[in-house]
């Protein structure tokens, strides 16, 4: 249960238990919705990517573009794929719409159950940006429109120029990182990011994919030869789709990481993980067309040890007796004594005797422990992210983490 009061207990009368069970079943809806999601986006870009000229002159004469053979839960399956349409419609039909459907709707009930409800704790930090709750839920709501509109309007201005649009969408990734970590708490703005790519995602569904699927089902009942134009935007769109899959996972995950929203420029954190995504997916569509380049995961993983070097929060801080910032202490201690710290913690340094949380002069915690247990609480300890400022969470980190190791303040 969530210590910190939330604005929806007070407007719904949803205490936090009944908020905690909508985050559980909202959870495992966005969750599987999305492993179907994305499973589908990985298997039919697979399937694209491997098939073969039809080896039937029968089935190349009846439309058939390409084949797949394959075997699967004990048995073969053969699958064409028709260049733009069969001679006459199947009686069935097998859509995938509603995989993407379900996870935004309940990606979209989760951000507004746990953040919009909880703002002035969760989405708005007065050390990030002076934001009402309003302001911030207005501006997180209007940036996912902005992001599919620029999106969009993007991918009709580069037309077929796939190399432009490849940039254009990393720039607006980049710009969406950097305004996001500009206006809202870190962890929000992490979560923000990935909602705009997801809304992107999604909308490329309901206003393109879903249409051009349309579009070739009306074209066949009304006897005409159905446009192609529709189908290969829709096609191109699904590409694009499948390049956003692991951006926004990653994006996702690492909100609960606070190596990564917590660090300092934490837009390039994410905009590193959002890259290695985009470029796990470009292993691994280049290879299902034939080409393995093993350099590619070596980079990946190189990427990985140089992030998680530069991100390493101890070799930041001077360790004890290091040296460390004199002021950075002070203004700690400072933070210690008025955050509460010391009603629960014994540090002999703070003059503090609280028993209900382990001795900081025995456990001797990391600077990396200490900023991590303030910024998200565990237990009993609450989460200070919402009460205390970044700048203010790295000072009390500072100070118990060289006061316990001894250093001379
Ligand atoms: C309501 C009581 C309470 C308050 C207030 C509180 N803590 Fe804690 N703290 C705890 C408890 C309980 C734990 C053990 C949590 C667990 O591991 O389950 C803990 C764990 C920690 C740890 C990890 C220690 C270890 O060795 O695992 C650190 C560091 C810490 N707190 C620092 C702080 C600081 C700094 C503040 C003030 C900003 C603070 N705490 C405020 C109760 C509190």
């Amino acid at each position: 249960m969530s210590i910190v009061p939330t604005m929806a207990g007070g407007l719904l009368g949803l205490d936090s238990y009944l908020v905690d069970w909508l985050d559980l079943l909202l959870r495992c809806l966005h969750v599987i919705a999305a492993i179907a999601w994305i499973g589908t986006s990985f298997y039919f870009v697979l399937l694209d990517q491997s098939l073969r000229p039809p080896e039937d002159a029968e089935d190349e004469a009846a439309g058939v573009a390409g084949e797949l053979w394959e075997v699967h839960g004990g048995g073969f399956y053969h699958v064409q794929k028709y260049r733009v349409a069969p001679p006459t419609l199947p009686e069935h039909l097998a859509w995938f719409k509603w995989e993407a459907y379900t996870t935004w709707l309940s990606g979209f009930a989760l951000v507004v159950v746990l953040y919009y409800f909880s703002a002035s704790s969760k989405l708005v930090d007065p050390s990030v940006a002076n934001l009402s709750d309003w302001e911030a839920i207005t501006l997180s709501v209007g940036l996912l429109v902005v992001a599919w509109l620029a999106y969009d309007v993007l991918c009709r201005l580069l037309g077929k120029d796939e190399r432009a649009l490849a940039v254009s969408v990393g720039v607006l990734a980049v710009v969406s990182a950097f305004v996001a970590t500009q206006l809202f708490a870190p962890r929000a703005a992490f979560l923000q990011v990935g909602a705009m790519l997801g809304t992107i995602m999604a909308a490329n569904v309901l206003f393109v994919i879903i249409p051009a699927h349309w579009e070739l089902i009306r074209a066949k009942e009304a006897g005409r030869e159905p446009n192609p134009a529709p189908g290969l935007e829709g096609k191109r769109r699904s590409v694009h789709n499948n390049y956003l899959t692991l951006p926004v996972l990653f994006t996702m995950l690492a909100g609960h990481f606070p190596l990564a929203y917590g660090a300092g420029r934490a837009w390039l954190v994410l905009v590193a993980f959002m890259a290695l995504g985009a470029f796990a997916r470009l292993f691994f569509n280049l290879r299902h067309r034939g080409r393995t380049h093993w350099w590619m995961p070596v980079a990946a993983a190189a990427a990985v040890v140089a992030l998680a070097v530069a991100l390493n929060p101890d070799a930041a801080t001077p360790g004890p007796g290091g040296g460390a910032d004199a002021a950075a202490v002070g203004r700690g201690r400072a933070v210690f004594a008025s955050a509460g710290c010391a009603g629960c913690h014994t540090l002999a340094d703070a003059s503090a005797t609280g028993a209900v949380g382990p001795n900081l002069d025995n456990a001797k915690p990391s600077f990396a422990l200490v900023s991590t247990r303030v910024t998200n609480g565990q237990g009993v300890m609450p989460p200070f992210s919402g009460r205390l400022t970044k700048q203010q969470i790295s000072d009390v980190a500072v100070y118990v983490s060289n006061i316990s190791h001894g250093a001379s303040p």
